[in-house]
């Protein structure tokens, strides 16, 4: 419950909304509660007007009428500026909080976004989001609307008749504490359909996406039965469900009805003893009809305010992380640009504190200009090297310096745009293949774009689509070969004129002839930047400035190409494997 105080901030800035929104709904519960008084007293006049010399004419019961009905408009008219007010501030509200949490979960660190599914990161931006919301409208106007319309009825009720008051009321507890046990029923069976329905679905489109490894393993049979039990599953879930929801209703009237039975056996007594009259009793009718909303309401806001608090405190734990990696105190804001200078002193790193060192006493300089290449086994950690120069990550222990100054006194937009890194997994959104290569730089000429393309191979190829340049890539377009998407990707990189230039594996696709073009291309690129190379293949590592050879999480052997062959030591092993290995395809 505590969780919702987290809301007032929010709730502040539409305080004069709300406020409005309370009178309202005060203003629209008094003409309706008004409605009944007329109806009896007219009831009377016509019962009792001939004996006591006060006739009912058909002009009284016109004016009456139309009491009535100016009462009932304006009750409509304020319901409807309720609405307007209330409901919508809880729009608002909802798309305040919806900007807030991704803007925070934007600022996350990697570390977090590893170990956090994305599909829990959705839930809280829209379920639980949405939680939040029906408990600041819903919630909110209804508990207004209950009790404002709870305090006029009573009052008008016990003035009529305190003893068909009390006795009449006994059902109504029950009626709140039935909508809230089934309520609560219903919206969990509802969650279990929901998940099952999300099972189904997830199933179905992998097996789709994945449909020719199915056929290939020839497991469509098995596919399908797997299929049909989640599908059945999903009926049984559903039908329970609907049984459940089926039952509000008939319980609802039931109870409401046993109300209307104690005002009418009670009422018909009082009458008859001369107590009340039909006119009051017929009041007492409008107003427990008048009643059973607010009554229901009870349960079912008490639902919101359980879910909505529930919500609101997931979505809290992830509002109060502070991300790892963010500007601070430390930040310069006078750095406005770098050089390029890298220089890593004994840098040890670990993703976690439980997870051993994947980096050990790691130190390399790359002069700004100059071209460093990493080799070496696989998980050595090469492409963590490349989180860190980015700070996707900070350092466990040691230092990174950029330009002779500490990584963290660079501010973090600063240094992330001064870098283009290709990536070793290639991520291609739902775009155009223009659209992707401008993807860290909007605002670059078609000429610009183009001279990327042709430096990264990849211009011709694009130039065989019949869309060319426009052709949508991805699930709503064509499917880029391996090599046609690192291509891509490293165009993407070149276009951002980067100050450092990473390419991590982003040749390894590609055949060495094409990579000897693009490395070709790129050279003039790389006299200006810093860059930093990895792979596996010799080939490309074999004209840089510097290359390290790592095993393990150290540096092994570092050098040039022919210092390195002199050595005679890892990388010379690896070279001559390589040799062989061209000279067997060769044959
Ligand atoms: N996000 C992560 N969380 C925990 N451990 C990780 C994470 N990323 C990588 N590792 C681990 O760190 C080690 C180094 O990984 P890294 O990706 O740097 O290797 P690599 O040298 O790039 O390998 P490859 O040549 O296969 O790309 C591996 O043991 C890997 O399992
Ligand atoms: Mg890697």
């Amino acid at each position: 419950m505590n969780a919702l105080r987290s809301l007032l901030p929010y709730l502040k800035k539409y305080k004069a909304r709300l406020i409005w929104g309370l009178i309202a709904i005060t203003i629209s519960n008094v003409f309706s509660v008004a409605i009944p008084y007329f109806v009896g007293t007219t009831l009377d006049r016509l019962n009792t007007g001939a004996r006591t010399g006060n006739p009912a004419t058909g002009a009284y019961l016109a004016k009456q009428a139309g009491i009535i009905v100016l009462l009932s408009i304006g009750s409509g008219i304020f319901l409807y500026l309720t609405r307007q007010t209330i409901i919508v501030m809880s729009r608002l509200l909802e798309y305040d909080i919806r900007n807030n949490f991704l803007g925070h979960v934007r600022s996350l660190s990697m570390g977090w976004f590893n170990n956090t599914p994305t599909g829990d990161i959705m839930a809280l931006a829209t379920n639980d989001i949405s939680a939040v919301r029906e408990f600041a409208g819903p919630g909110l106007m209804y508990t207004a609307n209950t009790i404002t319309t709870f305090g006029f009825v009573l009052v008008r009720m016990l003035t009529l008749s305190w003893k068909i008051t009390a006795l009449s009321l006994i059902p109504l507890p029950l009626v709140s504490y039935t909508v809230y046990w089934l309520g609560r029923k219903i919206h969990s069976l509802f969650t279990e359909v929901q998940g099952q329905y999300g099972d189904i679905t997830s199933y179905a489109q992998e097996n789709m996406s994945g449909v020719r490894v199915v056929r290939a393993y020839v497991r469509e049979a098995f596919s399908m039965s797997a299929f049909a039990r989640l599908s059945e599953l999903y009926k049984v879930k559903n039908i329970k469900l609907v049984k459940t929801q089926a039952m509000m209703m008939p319980a609802m009237m039931a109870l409401i009805g046993v109300s209307q039975l104690i005002v009418l056996v009670v009422g018909g007594n009082e009458i008859m003893a001369g107590r009340s009259t039909i006119g009051d009793i017929a009041q007492f009718f409008a107003y427990i009809s008048q009643l059973i909303w607010p009554v229901i309401a009870v349960g079912w806001v008490t639902n919101l305010v359980q879910r909505g608090a529930a919500s609101m405190a997931r979505l809290n734990k992830v509002l109060d992380i502070r991300p790892e990696v963010a500007d601070g105190a430390q930040t310069d804001n006078a750095i406005l640009a770098i050089k390029g200078r890298i220089e890593f002193r004994d840098v040890t790193f670990r993703y976690r504190p439980e997870l051993p060192d994947v980096l050990k006493n790691i130190s390399f300089a790359v002069e700004s200009g100059s071209t460093l290449a990493i080799i070496g086994t696989t998980g050595a950690g090469k492409t963590t090297i490349v989180n860190l120069i980015s700070r996707l990550y900070d350092v466990t222990s040691g230092t990174i310096l950029i330009d002779g100054e500490p990584i963290q006194h660079i501010p973090i937009d600063v240094l992330r745009s001064a870098i283009g890194a290709v990536s070793q997994e290639t991520f291609l959104f739902s775009d155009t293949i223009a659209g992707n290569i401008r993807f860290g730089s909007r605002d670059a000429s078609d000429e610009a774009m183009l001279r990327a393309s042709k430096i990264a191979q990849l211009y011709d190829n694009v130039e065989r689509f019949p869309k060319k340049f426009d052709t949508i890539v991805g699930e709503r377009g064509i499917t880029l070969s391996g090599g046609q998407k690192q291509r891509t990707a490293i165009a993407r990189a070149i276009l951002r004129e980067p100050t450092i230039l990473i390419l991590d594996d982003a040749l390894s696709a590609v055949d060495t002839e094409t990579e000897e073009q693009i490395l070709h291309g790129l050279r003039g690129l790389m006299r200006q930047r810093t860059s930093i190379l990895i792979a596996h293949r010799i080939s490309t590592v074999k004209d840089a400035d510097q290359i390290i050879v790592m095993d393990h999480a150290e540096i092994v052997e570092r050098g040039t190409h022919d210092e390195l062959l002199a050595l005679k030591g890892e990388y010379a092993r690896i070279y001559e494997r390589q040799l062989l290995e061209a000279e067997l395809e060769s044959l």
